[in-house]
């Protein structure tokens, strides 16, 4: 596995991977390894030559007062995970190699980071669309393998590649939970004991959400009440939103037909934790 730290000799490599006449998968990622990186490497060891990772934790991604500086980083451990799965190239630049100087140019999404995530965190998105822009520039043409944990990173991610014609292939991966529902995240080291035991009630929320939906809920905003009541079960939790929307708009429907998405995040305690669900709705109404 070779380690890189700058954009040119990453760009180098996997052009002589193409070159070469392989494919090459891409895993963005901000360290922190957990399964939920790792399913992605395995889905991308499956479909391409070469795999590359990035680990980087993006500081334009973060608002005033959010984890920053308290994102766990770990590389050491992250480049055995990493090279254990078969990565073969990992790029970890320096905050300085990837912003030289403060960035004047800025890849928004607007109306759909408008929403959700984007109304708890108004510069979130813009931060993470330009940082895997400049991403996909230094990987180059390849597939690059997103999670359905972040469902809305990962449309406002396949509407900038397409708006934009990036010359890459958007793959979503499946959540990967715990045996408890809970979906696997960076960010779960943060839960004492007490909020761990709590946290899968985003997971039953989501389970309730569908389990309405099948006994013949339409509306989109009872369906949001109904996950909003089962997370206010739990008094360690406090719902930030949720929401049934269509999952390519990420708008709630005039009534629910089709694919739904069901998006809930709530604090507990430190972190802000999110999980998300497909439904699909039965046809016969
Ligand atoms: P990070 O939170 O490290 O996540 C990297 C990728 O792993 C994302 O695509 C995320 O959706 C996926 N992932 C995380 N937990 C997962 C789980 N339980 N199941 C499946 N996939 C999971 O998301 C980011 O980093 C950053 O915003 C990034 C895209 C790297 C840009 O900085």
């Amino acid at each position: 596995m070779e380690v890189i730290a700058t954009v040119a000799e990453t760009r180098d490599r996997l052009d002589a991977v193409r070159v070469a006449g392989s494919v090459v998968g891409l895993v963005p990622t901000m360290g922190a390894l957990h399964e939920g990186h790792l399913s992605l490497v395995r889905a991308a060891r499956h479909e391409c030559d070469v795999v590359a990772m990035s680990i980087f934790v993006n500081p334009l991604q973060f608002g005033a007062g959010e984890d920053l500086e308290a994102y766990p980083r770990d590389l050491d451990r992250d480049l055995v995970l990493a090279r254990d799965e078969g990565v073969d190239v990992v790029f970890v630049p320096s905050v300085d190699e990837m912003y030289p100087s403060p960035p004047e140019t800025s890849v928004v999404v607007p109306g759909l980071a408008a929403t959700m995530e984007g109304a708890s965190r108004p510069t979130h998105f813009a931060g993470v669309a330009t940082v895997v822009a400049k991403l996909l520039n230094v990987a180059g043409p390849c597939r690059a393998y997103f999670g359905e944990k972040d469902y809305q990173q990962l449309v406002v991610v396949r509407r900038m590649t397409a708006d934009l014609s990036f010359p890459v292939e958007v793959v979503g991966c499946p959540i990967v939970r715990e045996a408890d529902g809970l979906a696997r995240s960076s960010r779960n080291v943060y839960l004492t004991p007490e909020e761990r035991a709590a946290a899968p009630v985003l997971h039953r929320a989501l389970q309730e959400g569908r389990a309405a939906i099948d006994a013949g809920e339409r509306d989109a905003g009872a369906v949001a009440h109904r996950l909003r009541a089962v997370i206010a079960t739990e008094p360690l939790a406090q719902v930030d939103y949720a929401e049934a929307v269509d999952p390519a708009t990420l708008r709630p429907p005039e009534r629910l037909r089709g694919e739904v998405r069901l998006l809930v995040a709530a604090r507990f305690g430190r972190p802000r934790l999110l999980d998300n669900l497909a439904v699909l709705v039965p046809e016969q109404d």
